[in-house]
């Protein structure tokens, strides 16, 4: 468990107001949405070019976006990766401009950007160096910040290359106490930068620690690159493979989501040479349906017409900024397909349905599982092809290999209710909780009836039940769980915090020990009680959280 922190250790004296005080001057992330109400959208250059940016590259692509219609689809966002300044600061203190990159300078670079209808966004390092270098911010923050937005600058993607703990502290602490420090310092500002971590992404090895990390994450930013960089254009490797990588640790994430917030799985590739073109439109259908930023980092000069028309897509980027900004969280796995919902603003359900495996394939998704009525009528729009259909129980679809269906369900009349329905995931093990005969097993995640969890109820009063058997709810029996009569009330409350807890009425936390689901106190960094609910469960703060 980190320590709150106090006073007790050494700290420069830059540090040691942010220990002593309270984090309340807050003028952002979750506890004010205002400033990033949906997820950003837009370019970098980073996994398209890496180092090899440049003022004509950054012309030219928003000329580009212009023209071929990517402005007004949302994207208006350009953002400036790693390498754009000097190995020196001035004389000043402050970050330089390379000028035989920048020849007219970055200032003149955002004017540039703002006459086109686009904001300006540019990378720092919260460490001593950047990772490709060049002079991190540590020890400048309030220098840097100032710089940026006198540039004209609103928005700063703060990476964690080079950072080294102070005396005392565990790299977790050292992590916190900076991007706290940065958030007070953005937060302070007249016209606060919306700022994206990278913070969680040097920690996604230990999902334990990650976690711990996480749970100050939208607290002090609007986004988080949380995992994994994206396969480079010109990297090794399956570029499939690394959009799967991060879409897996996205999808541990939904608990943290909400409007303000927003979970980074990194930048969409519509130009990388590795992909297929069912892959292009399913990184880009799977992004959306989790309300993820949309930046796009290739050559959009460049691009098919076909690429532009999907990246355009109306009705799914309508799904990504939806206000009610929802992840879709996994409601079933069984190793060819993965199905996914969430709610939309207007009352509506989002199904996503991705075929993982290496062959076409067909499945059927009953409403029960998307936590809709059955006896209910409901239109069901194909968002790749515009086609509504009417459903009165399953939805059916068929899909080649990669290649994912996402469908915008509507209600019909007096079928408005929708209960969040999907997985309870131990995001540490990956183990899903099973209801069994004894009461609940954490096994493999196998798509079954007893797989798939209604969590009804909100705040500290969930109940969970299983699809095999609704009329039974979890219930906590001493140090393990049973199946009870829902009716009977009973030891069958919880309630989920942003820590993962699945907190009894009781007290305890639901806990994989032994892969047997079964009570224990709640601990922080505890891996066995990590817990991932179906989208839309109501999220407490959890008394443990380490804000
Ligand atoms: C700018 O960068 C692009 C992409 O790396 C490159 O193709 C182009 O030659 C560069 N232009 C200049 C003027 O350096
Ligand atoms: C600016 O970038 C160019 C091209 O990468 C590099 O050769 C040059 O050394 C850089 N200039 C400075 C002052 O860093
Ligand atoms: C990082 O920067 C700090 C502050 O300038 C300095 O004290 C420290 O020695 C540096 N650490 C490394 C490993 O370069
Ligand atoms: C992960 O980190 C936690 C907390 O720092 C630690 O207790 C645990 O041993 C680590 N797990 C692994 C597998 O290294």
């Amino acid at each position: 468990m980190i320590p709150p922190p106090t006073t007790r250790w050494a700290v420069p004296a830059r540090m040691a107001s942010l220990l002593m005080l309270p984090l309340l001057s807050v003028h952002a992330s979750v506890e004010d949405p205002k400033l990033l109400p949906t997820p950003p959208m837009g370019f970098n250059n980073w996994a398209r070019f890496e180092c090899d940016l440049n003022e004509t590259l950054f012309t030219d692509t928003a000329q580009s976006m212009v023209s071929r219609g990517l402005l007004a689809a949302g994207y208006n966002r350009l953002n400036l990766d790693d390498c754009w300044m000097t190995h020196e600061r001035a004389a000043d203190g402050a970050l330089q401009w390379n000028a035989t990159l920048f020849p007219h300078g970055i200032p003149w670079l955002a004017d540039f950007a703002h006459k086109h209808g686009f904001h300006l966004g540019i990378y720092e390092d919260s460490g001593n160096a950047t990772c490709g270098g060049y002079p991190g911010s540590y020890g400048y923050e309030q220098k840097d910040a100032e710089t940026f937005s006198s540039w004209g600058i609103d928005y700063l993607k703060l990476d964690g290359c080079n950072v080294y703990p102070e005396k005392g502290r565990s790299m977790a602490e050292e992590y916190k106490l900076r991007y706290g420090q940065w958030h007070q310092i953005l937060s302070a500002m007249e016209d606060p930068l919306i700022f994206s971590e990278s913070a969680p992404a040097y920690f996604s090895e230990n999902k334990t620690e990650w976690a711990s990390v996480m749970d100050w994450i939208p607290y002090y930013g609007e986004l988080a690159r949380h995992s994994d960089d994206v396969l480079v254009y010109v990297g090794e490797g399956s570029a499939w493979d690394s959009i799967m990588v991060n879409y897996h640790y996205q999808t541990l994430l939904v608990r943290y989501q909400q409007p303000g917030y927003y979970n980074d799985p990194d930048f969409l590739i519509p130009d990388h040479p590795g992909l297929t073109d069912a892959e292009k439109r399913s990184h880009f259908a799977l992004w959306a349906s989790f309300g993820a930023p949309l930046i796009i980092s290739a050559y959009i000069p460049d691009l098919s017409d076909e690429e532009i028309q999907f990246l355009s897509n109306k009705d799914l980027i309508a799904i990504d900024q939806d206000p009610l900004a929802q992840q879709a969280a996994l409601v079933s796995r069984d190793g060819t397909f993965d199905v996914l919902t969430r709610s939309l603003a207007n009352g509506d359900r989002l199904l996503t349905v991705l075929n993982t495996g290496s062959s076409s394939a067909k499945t059927s998704i009953s409403l029960a599982r998307l936590g809709l009525q059955s006896k209910c009528q409901y239109k069901a729009r194909d968002l790749w092809t515009g086609k509504t259909s009417t459903i009165h129980d399953s939805v059916d679809v068929s899909l080649d290999s990669h290649a994912t269906a996402v469908y915008r369900i509507t209600p019909g009349r007096g079928c408005t209710s929708v209960t969040p329905t999907g997985m309870v995931l131990n995001t540490v093990s990956g183990h899903c909780l099973t209801a069994s005969s004894s009461g609940a097993v954490f096994d493999a995640c196998n798509a079954a009836d007893t797989q798939v969890w209604s969590v009804s109820g909100s705040g500290t009063k969930v109940t969970v039940s299983p699809l095999s058997n609704p009329a039974k709810c979890l219930a906590a029996k001493g140090s393990s769980v049973e199946l009870v009569d829902c009716k009977r009330g009973d030891g069958t409350v919880w309630s989920h915090a942003i820590t993962g807890h699945l907190q009894n009425a009781n007290g305890d936390c639901l806990t994989e020990s032994g892969g047997q689901g079964s009570l224990a106190g709640c601990e922080l960094l505890q891996s066995g009680q990590i817990l991932s609910l179906p989208s839309g469960v109501h999220v407490v703060e959890g008394s443990g959280r380490s804000r």
